[in-house]
């Protein structure tokens, strides 16, 4: 039976930290199903349209057992739906861990067939994240070699809109 692990998040903008843990997590699983939160509560600088296009073109074009989906709700229901047997998130450092731990077990408590899998990412992302890079880039900062070059192209569009 082929081992299938979901990567949720809400990828606004995918990073090479994201792509790292990707990678890291199709070495383990035999499929991947990367899963964007829909969350109409948040105001995201990509659209789920946008951020699905961006996760074809840098991800799914490099790994041949990853897809791409869109959530809503709980991410065990989901995980359920699909039957997935983990869900993996990346940690940084500690402070990623200490948001990471509640999740984990509350998401064991409501769901304990899927086992959270915590990979850590390298060291040459073990900085980067989705907020911090959207402040250095509309600061005027480079953000080459942080975030997949479509991400980069699209950033700039986005700035002369
Ligand atoms: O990329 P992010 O924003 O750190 O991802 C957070 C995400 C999507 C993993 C988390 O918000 C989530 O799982 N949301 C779905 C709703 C849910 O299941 N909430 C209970 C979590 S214990």
């Amino acid at each position: 039976m082929a081992r299938r692990a979901i990567y949720p998040g809400t990828f606004d903008p995918l990073t090479n930290g994201h792509v790292d843990i990707i990678a890291r997590a199709c070495h383990l699983f035999d499929e991947v199903i990367v899963a964007l939160l829909v969350n109409p509560g948040k105001l995201p600088l990509f659209t789920v349209p946008e951020r699905i296009e961006i996760l074809n073109e840098a991800v799914k074009s490099q790994f041949s057992q990853v897809s791409i989906e869109t959530f809503s709700g709980l991410l065990v229901d989901f995980a359920r739906q699909r039957q997935a047997h983990a869900i993996i998130r990346g940690i940084r450092s500690f402070k990623d861990y200490e948001y990471e731990l509640p999740m984990v077990l509350m998401n064991r408590r409501l769901n304990p067939e899927v086992e959270t899998v915590l990979l850590v990412a390298s060291e040459e992302n073990s900085y980067v994240s989705s907020s911090l890079i959207k402040e250095v880039f509309t600061l005027g900062g480079s953000i080459e070699g942080l975030v997949p070059e479509t991400v980069i192209e699209r950033m700039k569009q986005k700035k002369t809109q």
